[in-house]
């Protein structure tokens, strides 16, 4: 694929072949609402979406895109860390969940200090596998440019590095050859 087409891009390009009407769907870090807003339009009417973000800013911003493109009836956005993602997902929905997309780092225009946090980052990843669905996928863009994502984008790393081939597919795309590029994990769970 072009170098010059963006990460946030080719993980919608990527997901577009995984995505059917129909999908529940996770958008962990809703932001202003771009990829609240893709995932919604793939999954249709029939499907859903769930999404987190720790700033109120973001819920606001991300509500009112989905408004205004009438996708708000089957989105809930949750104004919580994404650490919380197993407990604030229903149990009917573990397990099921066909796509889960993490944009960290912090909101564009907004308050640059408030960042995701490796921690957090870690516990919301590791969650996510469980509520994947056998051919479920997950979509990570990360950032070692700012301070504090350098040693979260080297977790990420070490978390993706120890998948199980056999249980996942791993890809992994850099957005240009620079040590402090953003990169785009992405993990294909499937069955055997
Ligand atoms: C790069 S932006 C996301 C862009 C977004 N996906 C879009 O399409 O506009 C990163 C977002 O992650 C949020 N965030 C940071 N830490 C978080 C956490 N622990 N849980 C949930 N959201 C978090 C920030 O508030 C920010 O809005």
């Amino acid at each position: 694929m072009n170098k010059r087409v963006s990460l946030t891009t080719q993980a919608h390009h990527i997901l577009l072949n995984y995505l059917n009407t129909g999908d529940i769907t996770i958008d962990a870090t809703v932001g202003n609402g771009h990829d609240t807003l893709f995932l919604a339009r793939q999954v249709g009417k029939q499907g859903f979406v769930f999404g987190f973000d720790v700033q109120q800013q973001a819920i606001i911003s991300t509500k009112s895109r989905l408004q205004s493109e009438d996708f708000i009836d089957n989105v809930e956005l949750i104004h919580a860390c994404h650490s919380t993602i197993e407990h604030a997902i229903p149990p009917q929905y573990h397990g099921i969940i066909k796509a889960i997309m993490f944009n960290l780092g912090y909101l564009p225009g907004g308050d640059k200090r408030i960042i995701s946090k490796t921690d957090s980052t870690l516990a919301a990843i590791q969650q996510s596998i469980t509520l994947l669905a056998p051919t479920g996928i997950i979509t990570i863009t990360a950032y070692p440019g700012h301070s504090g994502g350098e040693l979260e984008t080297e977790i990420i790393k070490q978390w993706f590095e120890q998948l199980s081939p056999k249980h996942y597919t791993r890809q992994l795309i850099y957005s240009s050859e620079k040590i402090t590029a953003p990169r785009l994990f992405i993990i294909k769970k499937h069955l055997s």
